[in-house]
């Protein structure tokens, strides 16, 4: 149990005798310290309700608290209760917090089933920065989840099967580089892809020649089918090495040709059922009926001051089907054969009408109890303020992101590093690279726009991967300068100096926050907590001495120390970030 659980069992009983009946508190952690660990403010929700007065309700609730050993509580301005809790639980936490394997993180997930749909690239399209949001942001939603109990699936819905085969299939007929395309075949696939497009901008035959390409294709035609399927391998090829250097992993890759059979089916239905219907030859899904309001409607929009329809489109008047069709066809077979309870889709927030829409279409078929997420994320920008792009204009293509920030990494290792041989030097110059760009990531807010600045990314000081491991790595090397073996398991720490409270009060909220990073999906908070935690560790290794120290004060801290180091160590893994060994 944590101690925001021990605390709020503790009130919503004394409430109870209060009361006379059993109502629902909530105490969070406390904003300011100089009031206490905790607080909560339901006296002054429950007395609203009631219209009682606030302060008199927390009194008597006060009076009826019984808090044990935890601490104290007392009551501020109109009836917040705050709560200080006693040094000596803090201890006890921190011990049983260091025998605990999973480091007082609770099980919250157990018997759910959630399907993590993220990353998800175009095939022979760039993997450009906006996928690099969505896979560590995915990456590390799916290893919490885990952490916590859930069943987690992972999927990599890539789109496989759009336009722009018809493009590709006809630059790979006319003009291929093998060569090139041996040596790195996503950027050969890319080159490809951006030759057809420009030439059919360019060139009316072109571009009836790549449609045409494109018709034979999804007609089956054995030559234009064989292409397609290199492509998807060669892709598949370029898109692991990334994955590799990013250390993420899928449990499935079924891409957006796997439900091509399922497609004209569904449509069937859709029109059976009446939850479709024909408009211009095209068949798509309306609003249905007079939404209370109207701007909550997916299936309306706002044009020229009126309300109008806002369609999805299911089947093109060509016969082909559309993205949103494919989705339907996905989801139903997550909930089919995947038994899923939820699936959260990590997808850039200029999609966000696209996933209203098909929430709102699995409730109409009958998938209106699954946990629907679309956890969307805003734009990565660039020293200037605006969206990153290449000197050319481009979008950044992922790997030469990867690349830049490995580099600029590589030159800090060459200033700082105390590591001897170059090889290891490279080593950690990648593993910083790669952890600076995902801790830039997960410690922003997953909606707002953030700027790509590697000297920032990668500042010692800061708030920063490279402070954490850095921080992680002190931890550690005050047990190599020991030289006896100390149980610590055996230990109950002592905490005196206001810096070793401090230090396992912030050690106590880790399986709090934990568990509360997917009320919203924001893996800021965690980011933000390892940060305030080094912080805390930093203040305490500055005020009190630890090997210098008395053997029984001495072992106290040790047990501070090596619980920070593992709290830092398994935070980080669930922002998919490792520490190394030495820096
Ligand atoms: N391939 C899409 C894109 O790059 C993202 C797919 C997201 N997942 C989904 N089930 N729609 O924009």
């Amino acid at each position: 149990m944590t101690l925001i659980q021990d605390l709020a069992s503790r009130l919503s009983s004394a409430f109870e005798t209060v009361l006379g009946e059993s109502v629902a508190v909530t105490v969070v952690a406390a904003a300011d310290l100089r009031f206490g660990d905790y607080q909560s403010n339901s006296a002054m929700a429950l007395a609203k309700q009631r219209k009682t007065n606030p302060r008199a309700l927390a009194e008597q609730v006060i009076a009826a608290l019984d808090l044990g050993d935890l601490g104290t509580a007392d009551i501020a301005g109109p009836g917040f209760i705050n709560f200080k809790i006693a040094p000596q639980t803090f201890a006890a936490r921190a011990k049983a917090q260091l025998a605990d394997p999973r480091l007082g993180v609770p099980v919250t997930g157990e018997g759910r089933t959630v399907v993590v749909d993220f990353s998800a690239p175009n095939v022979a399209k760039p993997m450009h920065v906006g996928h690099i949001r969505s896979t560590i942001l995915g990456d590390s939603l799916a290893r919490i989840a885990r952490c916590l109990g859930y069943g987690v699936i992972t999927d990599n819905h890539i789109g496989d099967w759009g336009t722009q085969f018809g493009m590709i299939t006809w630059a790979w007929k006319n003009c291929l580089d093998a060569q090139a395309l041996e040596a790195d075949p996503l950027q050969e696939l890319l080159r490809l892809y951006r030759h057809a497009s420009d030439s059919a901008k360019a060139d009316e035959t072109i571009r009836e020649a790549c449609r045409l390409e494109l018709v034979k294709l999804q007609a089956g035609d054995d030559e234009n089918l064989g292409i397609w399927h290199r492509c998807i391998e060669l892709s598949r090829i370029g898109l692991d090495r990334i994955y590799d250097r990013l250390d993420v992993a899928f449990d499935h890759w079924l891409g957006e040709s796997a439900y091509n059979e399922a497609l004209a089916p569904l449509v069937e239905r859709l029109l059976a059922d009446g939850l479709a219907r024909e408009s211009e030859g095209a068949i798509c899904i309306f609003s249905n009926g007079v939404p209370e309001d109207p701007a909550k409607d997916p299936f309306l929009i706002r044009k020229d001051g009126e309300w109008t329809d806002f369609p999805m489109m299911v089947r093109k008047s060509d016969g082909g089907f559309n993205y949103a069709t494919t989705d339907i066809a996905t989801l139903e077979f997550r909930r089919n054969e995947w038994k899923a309870d939820a699936a959260w889709y990590v997808v850039d927030h200029r999609q966000s009408l696209h996933f209203q829409q098909l929430f709102a279409v699995a409730e109409r078929i009958g998938l209106g109890d699954m946990d629907l997420r679309h956890i969307a994320f805003g734009t990565i920008l660039g020293t200037d303020g605006k969206p990153l792009k290449t000197r050319s204009g481009d979008l950044p293509q992922l790997a030469d992101v990867l690349d830049e920030a490995v580099a600029a990494a590589a030159t800090a290792v060459a200033e700082r590093s105390r590591l001897d041989t170059d090889e290891e030097r490279a080593e950690l110059a990648e593993l910083i690279g790669i952890s600076a760009v995902k801790f830039t990531e997960l410690a922003h807010h997953r909606l707002s726009d953030y700027v790509f600045d590697l000297d920032k990314m990668l500042a010692l000081q800061g708030d920063t991967a490279p402070y954490l491991q850095n921080s992680v790595v002190r931890c550690r090397s005050i047990f190599r300068k020991l030289d006896e073996e100390i149980d610590l398991a055996a230990v109950t720490p002592v905490l005196e100096q206001e810096a070793e409270i401090h230090l396992a009060r912030y050690l106590a909220r880790y399986g709090e926050i934990v568990p509360s990073i997917l009320e919203d999906h924001r893996p800021n908070l965690l980011a933000n907590y390892l940060l305030e935690l080094a912080r805390a560790y930093h203040s305490f290794y500055e005020a009190c001495p630890v090997l210098k120290a008395d053997t029984a004060v001495r072992n106290s801290r040790l047990v501070l120390c090596d619980l920070t180091a593992k709290v830092l160590v398994h935070g980080l893994s669930l922002l998919g970030i490792r520490c190394p060994e030495r820096m």
